[in-house]
């Protein structure tokens, strides 16, 4: 094993790496991941086997704490977890500050660093119990926050955890239930979200999760550096994708459902569009999580009765880049994004929220990833660059500038 903290620099070598294409940054236990056979591991467990027969909340609690629980340490980490589900009264004059039409993800980042302001005390990682009262804080506060995010853009009240019920039945209820009618989730539902969360938990050093990192390898907080991984997930090559797919699928079934077209636009290198949902950074073969969602889909629409024009649309065009040399050639296969919104489309969840059930299921990896890097005691992340600028110049002063 690398003991990473003892690495010294090779002072005067600059290896030039761009996007980190082939720069490892850190060594980690948590997320195995092969890209050329598609295969991903959380702690040494198949994400097919994890999706199939675990519940997200024991993921959650193995990404963090290394182990599955058993019974009394997920019983006490789901009470623990509810402990901490109520959110400051003054949290609410600050959504209130947000404008309807605010983008969701905005004002989740927000939300969760104004989140210090109400819990200052720094955690330290090597506190176990510390940690562990932090980890369950975060986790029943982010739940409650990300879904005022939806109720506040709709000008609906906000709701409260409910203790009789699961952690991801509360979603739906935090999400939907208004003051005057009943609600009960559709079992179905629950189990369809439980699972996508599960396939978004980890995801070893993508963008979202290395800036978890470099901002906590400043030793800034846990919720300062979660809240700035949720900005890294709100663009459209990383999370937002799952939000762009969406958009892009409508606006080819309004045109027609010219599938073609769509290809030949995402084939141009003078057009700036990119098919959304393909192309993976690290996978070159298949995405092992773009798979189990594309059989969920249909599932899930079949459960519920949805006959979606949008899933017949996303198949042509998987199907059409499949046998495209162009995307063949550059190993673009569909990823995470291309089937997990036709999912959330139909359980009822607005598509500018989409990113915000991604941020959801994946807050256990950035903590998990937050808590390793501080274990670790890694160094502060500070990438070197080549200088392509001006050699040394002289001052002009303003009255001889042109
Ligand atoms: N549509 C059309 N062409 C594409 C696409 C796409 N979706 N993705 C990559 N390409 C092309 C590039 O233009 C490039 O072509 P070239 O070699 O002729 O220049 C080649 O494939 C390699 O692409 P890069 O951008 O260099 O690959 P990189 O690893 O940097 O980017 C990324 C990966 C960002 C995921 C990219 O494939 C993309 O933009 N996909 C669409 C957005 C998306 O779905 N993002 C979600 C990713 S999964 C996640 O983050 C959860």
């Amino acid at each position: 094993s690398i003991d990473i903290s003892k690495l010294r620099d090779l002072s005067g070598v600059v290896t030039l790496d761009p996007g980190y294409k082939n720069t490892g940054a850190c060594t980690s236990n948590i997320t195995f991941l092969d890209g050329e056979k598609g295969i991903l591991h959380y702690r040494g467990y198949s994400i097919e086997e994890l999706a199939e027969k675990g519940n997200f909340l024991e993921v959650c609690y193995l990404l963090i704490f290394g182990e599955l629980p058993t019974p009394a340490e997920i019983k006490e980490f789901e009470t623990h977890i509810r402990r901490y589900t109520l959110v400051d009264e003054e949290m609410k004059t600050i959504i209130d500050g947000f404008p309807k039409t605010a983008h969701p993800m905005g004002v989740l980042s927000a939300l969760t660093s104004a989140l210090i302001a109400f819990n200052p005390k720094a955690v330290n990682p090597g506190n176990e119990q510390e940690l562990y009262e932090a980890v369950c804080k975060l986790m029943g506060k982010f739940l409650v926050i990300a879904t005022w995010t939806y109720r506040k853009s709709k000008g609906y009240p906000l709701n409260y955890y409910d203790n009789t019920i699961g952690y991801v039945e509360n979603f739906m209820q935090l999400m939907f239930k208004l003051p005057t009618e009943p609600y009960t989730a559709n079992p179905a539902i629950v189990e369809a979200l439980d699972k996508l969360f599960i396939l978004h938990a980890d995801h070893e050093q993508n963008c979202s999760t290395s800036t978890v990192r470099m901002v906590g390898s400043s030793h800034a907080g846990l919720f300062a550096s979660v809240s700035a991984g949720i900005s890294a997930l709100w663009g459209p090559l990383h999370g937002g994708a799952n939000q762009a797919v969406l958009e892009m699928l409508e606006e080819i079934h309004a045109n027609g459902g010219d599938a073609d077209k769509y290809m030949d636009k995402a084939k141009d290198k003078n057009d700036p569009f990119r098919l959304m949902g393909f192309g993976h950074r690290v996978y070159k073969n298949f995405d092992p999580r773009a798979k189990i969602i594309k059989k969920a889909a249909d599932e899930v629409l079949a459960t519920l009765g949805v006959n979606d024009p949008i899933l017949g649309i996303a198949k042509k065009l998987e199907a059409l880049a499949l046998s495209d040399e162009y995307f063949v050639s550059r190993k673009l296969y569909p990823n995470v994004d291309f089937y997990s919104g036709i999912i959330y489309r139909a359980l009822g969840i607005p598509t500018d929220m989409f990113t915000v059930m991604f941020a959801i299921g994946r807050l256990p990896g950035w903590i998990a990833q937050w808590k390793e890097m501080r274990l670790n005691k890694e160094p502060i992340g500070r990438p070197r660059q080549v200088y392509t600028g001006y050699p040394l110049r002289e001052f002009v002063p303003s009255d001889k500038r042109k």
